[in-house]
């Protein structure tokens, strides 16, 4: 095939235009990535100011009522562990995690479109939120494992979790390590799994790398034997029946909060 001039000079102009075309594509998504960044750093700040600020648990009752349809008046979540407790976290954890949901950092779809409007409220109400949420006391018989391997699981746990989870599963809340004791079985199941899959994505990178070893049914035995670390006395209702009151009877949670294991 012979190409005149005309054509040759016809292929170049719309190389060039090619060119421009992705140049420019590429500079609109830079810009893109450099706003998403600077949002990023705006929650992050959101959430060490929520942490300075003085909470008014009062505001934080009336701001939880959206939260509870999901995760239970009680803040207990489901025992199948679709929903989690989050009763009782510590109060650094609970922002972080909302911030890291807030930013897509989780795969979570359920509950990202429920963090949007509470990081718009602004610092004060993330305060406020978070520390009724933490003084909420947590359910004393959270749905436990299977009990098969309940030694290797202690091992486990003693060796690879206990550096940053505490003896007893308390986490710290100084360093944004998650109380992880009292949790449903199921939920911490999956939460392993996610952080192994690298589906969580937010999950600290030393943790990560520590999992990869695990096999399934080592994550079952440490989950199983954390499902039965019991948080201290002080931090439970103090019988199962405990409503909180703040709430009317006949509060209605969704169909899943329900379903048991
Ligand atoms: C539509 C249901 C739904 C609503 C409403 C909802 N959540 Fe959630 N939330 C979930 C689910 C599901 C998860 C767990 C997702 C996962 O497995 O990663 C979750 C996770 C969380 C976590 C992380 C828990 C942990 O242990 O890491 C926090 C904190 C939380 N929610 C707080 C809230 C607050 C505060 C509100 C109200 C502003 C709220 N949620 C409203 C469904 C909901
Ligand atoms: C280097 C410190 C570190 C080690 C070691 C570690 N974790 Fe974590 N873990 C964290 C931090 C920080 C988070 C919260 C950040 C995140 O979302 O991943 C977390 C989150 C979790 C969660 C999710 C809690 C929730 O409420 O959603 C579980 C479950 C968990 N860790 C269990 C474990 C287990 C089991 C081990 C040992 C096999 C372990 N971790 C080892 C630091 C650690």
């Amino acid at each position: 095939m012979i190409y005149s001039l005309s054509s040759i000079a016809n292929i170049a102009k719309s190389a060039f235009h090619l060119l421009l075309v992705f140049s420019l594509s590429l500079a609109f998504l830079a810009s893109g990535v450099a706003s998403a960044e600077s949002e990023a750093k705006k929650v992050d700040e959101a959430v060490q100011k929520a942490l300075d600020a003085t909470p008014d648990v009062e505001k934080g009752k009336r701001l939880y009522f959206n939260c509870a349809v999901c995760h239970t008046p009680e803040g207990w979540g489901s025992p199948s562990g679709y929903f989690p407790q989050i009763a009782g976290q510590h109060q650094s954890v609970i922002l972080k995690q909302l911030a890291d949901i807030h930013k897509g950092n989780r795969d979570n779809p359920t509950m990202m479109p429920f963090t949007k409007p509470l990081f718009a409220k602004g610092t004060q109400a993330l305060a406020d939120i978070s520390a009724y949420i933490e003084q909420l006391p947590m359910v004393p018989n959270n749905s436990i494992g299977f009990g098969m391997r309940l030694e290797e699981g202690k091992e486990l746990y003693i060796e690879n979790c206990k550096k940053c989870h505490g003896d007893n599963g308390e986490g710290d809340a100084k360093e944004f390590y998650p109380r992880i004791h009292g949790q449903h079985f199921k939920y911490l199941l999956r939460q392993l799994q996610w952080v192994k899959i690298g589906k969580r994505r937010n999950a600290d990178e030393k943790m990560v790398e520590q999992f990869k070893i695990f096999s399934h049914s080592d994550l079952a035995a440490i989950a199983d034997y954390v499902s039965r670390l019991t948080p201290d006395k002080e931090l439970l209702a103090d019988h199962l029946d405990w409503r909180n009151p703040d709430f009317r009877s006949g509060f209605r949670t969704a169909p899943k909060a329900k379903q048991e294991q």
